[in-house]
């Protein structure tokens, strides 16, 4: 994977929603090709280590937790939740080797309106903040499903901002059929490390909003690296989507997708919200996964106006944000204000 392709750094991701996390538990993953081992110690607070012993590569996954440190399954070399080794079992009395000398790589972990998120870089402080749900406090999503398949970031991100592949993908009775094929013009603006699809009521095609009861309106944000918030507006109430996709190596990417709501309605429809959910993002599995079998053959790729114009700009966002940083300059937002038309 050249460059441009991997995924940016000095990120948060998304990890996982909050309560696949235990206290005293751990979790290993694999994200953005490496080995992480997230822990949540007895006090609640979470972490994020290189799940690998320092000592002979053993993965810590394999040892054993106690809340507080890491016991490595082969040496039984102790870690604490910073990833400071603690003791070193082999050694004698009055040998001169320290435990304090190892220490293994920790990730600076975050858990915000329940989900944990995981930095990938040197300096948090100056990268793009974790989106916030306005409005939600410290609520936790109504409804996440998480999906891994195989296509690369941008492929995945590219795909999951496209607007003309719904009339084809994403069929269902309840949705849209092929038939329902409509000409839109969409307002877009520059926003904080992306593009915003300024507030607007969607089309008529869309079914679904009308669950919501009154008039909906939306407001879709895309941000680097590679999240989409959805805010939908209806009445008194409000559904937040959050969609992260988490780059798990060059080729295999994990789409999250949390639904935030006050609206009782939804609540009741919660049982059959899921399996729509889920039927939605195997449909963009399925289709990205086919794509794999021509990408295969590295053929030149289009991006057409306006209908790409989102994957255009998401391309820009990122080379931007690399270059910004590696020349120590602000980041500068390539976007300018547009109005973009298609038909889906
Ligand atoms: S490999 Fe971990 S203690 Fe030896
Ligand atoms: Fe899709």
């Amino acid at each position: 994977m050249d460059d441009a392709a991997a995924p940016l750094r000095e990120m948060w991701y998304y990890a996982f929603p909050s309560a696949k996390l235990k206290p005293g538990r751990t979790l290993a993953r694999v994200y953005l090709g490496e080995p992480v081992l997230f822990g949540r110690d007895a006090d609640g607070t979470p972490f994020a280590l290189r799940d690998i012993c320092p000592h002979r590569g053993m993965p810590l996954a394999a040892g054993r937790f106690d809340g507080h440190e890491i016991e490595c399954c082969y040496h039984g070399w102790r870690f604490d939740s910073a990833g400071r080794c603690t003791a070193i079992p082999a050694l004698v009395p009055g040998q001169s080797f320290s435990p304090g000398r190892v220490a293994i790589r920790s990730y600076p972990t975050r858990e915000m309106q329940g989900n944990i998120w995981v930095f990938f870089g040197d300096d948090p402080s100056t990268a793009p903040a974790i989106p916030e749900i306005e409005g939600f406090d410290d609520a936790s999503p109504r409804l996440v499903e998480s999906v891994a398949f195989r296509a690369s970031i941008d492929h995945a991100v590219v795909g999951l901002m496209d607007p003309a592949h719904g009339p084809f993908v994403h069929l269902a009775w309840w949705w849209r059929s092929h038939r329902s094929i409509h000409a839109k013009a969409k307002a877009f603006a520059p926003s904080s490390w992306g593009f915003t699809m300024v507030r607007h009521r969607p089309s008529a095609n869309s079914r679904a909003y009308r669950l919501l009861g009154g008039a909906p309106e939306t407001e879709i944000v895309f941000c680097l690296p590679s999240i989409r918030l959805e805010h939908i507006r209806a009445g008194r109430h409000a559904v937040y989507n959050l969609t992260a996709i988490t780059p798990i190596d060059d080729e295999t990417s994990e789409i999250n997708h949390c639904i935030y709501w006050t609206s009782p309605w939804l609540s009741a429809l919660k049982p059959l919200l899921r399996p729509y959910v889920r039927k939605f993002l195997h449909q963009d599995r399925a289709i990205m996964e086919r794509q794999q079998q021509g990408l295969r053959w590295d053929p030149p790729l289009m991006l057409i106006d306006d209908a790409d114009t989102q994957a255009k700009w998401y391309y820009r966002l990122k080379r931007e944000y690399r270059r910004a940083r590696a020349e120590n300059r602000p980041f500068e937002n390539p976007v300018k204000p547009r109005i973009l038309k298609w038909r889906s």
